[in-house]
């Protein structure tokens, strides 16, 4: 066995572990990490505006079957719900993007992870977003859309946030124009969770100072 192995083994102890092993010690701190949650838009307010967002496209396409793509996962419960307002044909798809970065900045960088299942060629299309923020989300999929030769191509999303746009894109309509928050709620999430919320809210994130036990 060559001779390195022998020292590359030997394991180091970590600070906090020997710290703990003191008789007498006792961090001075404990920082607890705190997450909380400000009604922005309450339930009602989005349900009220999801009905009127849907006549106004059933009145722009009185007579088209319409093709819903959403955009997974945020859409997913502002999709149904506008599925279930805008009468006559409907017919539903999902696709899903992955933008890197941290959990509430995108680094503008977008990659399909899940394409659609039917071609949208001859088809009116309504983008169905959460949210739109800086826009490169958005941008790249227009992109992949229009190459598809829809007969319409329109986007709908629940929230805007313009202050903080980096692409040139617009939705055709638009449920709430917001702040520059970071919100959750109702299909958006942080780290995969709150989607669930009925409402959408501020998500505040903090570290409080704890006193040990
Ligand atoms: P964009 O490409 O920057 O326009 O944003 C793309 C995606 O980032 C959205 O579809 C959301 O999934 C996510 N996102 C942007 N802003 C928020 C937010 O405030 N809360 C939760 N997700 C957000
Ligand atoms: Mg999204």
């Amino acid at each position: 066995m060559p001779k390195w192995t022998s020292w590359a083994r030997v394991s180091v102890p970590r600070w906090a572990d020997l710290m703990a092993q003191r008789a007498n010690y006792k961090p001075r701190t404990k920082r607890k990490a705190t997450e909380s949650v400000r009604t922005l838009i309450s339930s009602a307010q989005i349900q009220r505006r999801i009905a009127e967002m849907a006549k106004e496209i059933r009145r722009d396409f009185p007579n088209d079957p319409l093709h819903l793509v959403g955009v997974l996962k945020g859409s997913v419960f502002f999709l149904t719900d506008l599925a279930r307002q805008i009468g006559g044909e409907i017919s539903i798809d999902f696709i899903a993007v992955s933008s890197y970065g941290s959990d509430t900045h995108s680094s503008g960088e977008v990659k399909l992870t899940r394409d659609l299942d039917s071609s949208i060629e001859g088809k009116t299309v309504i983008v169905v977003e959460d949210i739109l923020d800086t826009g490169m989300t958005l941008q790249y999929l227009l992109r992949v859309f229009d190459q598809r030769k829809p007969r319409r191509l329109r986007v709908a999303v629940l929230l805007d946030k313009p202050e903080r746009r980096l692409a040139k894109v617009r939705a055709d309509y638009v449920g709430f124009t917001i702040p520059n928050e970071f919100v959750v709620g109702f299909g958006l999430d942080y780290a995969e969770r709150y989607r669930n919320l009925a409402d959408v809210g501020v998500l505040t994130l903090g570290t409080q100072a704890k006193k040990p036990a």
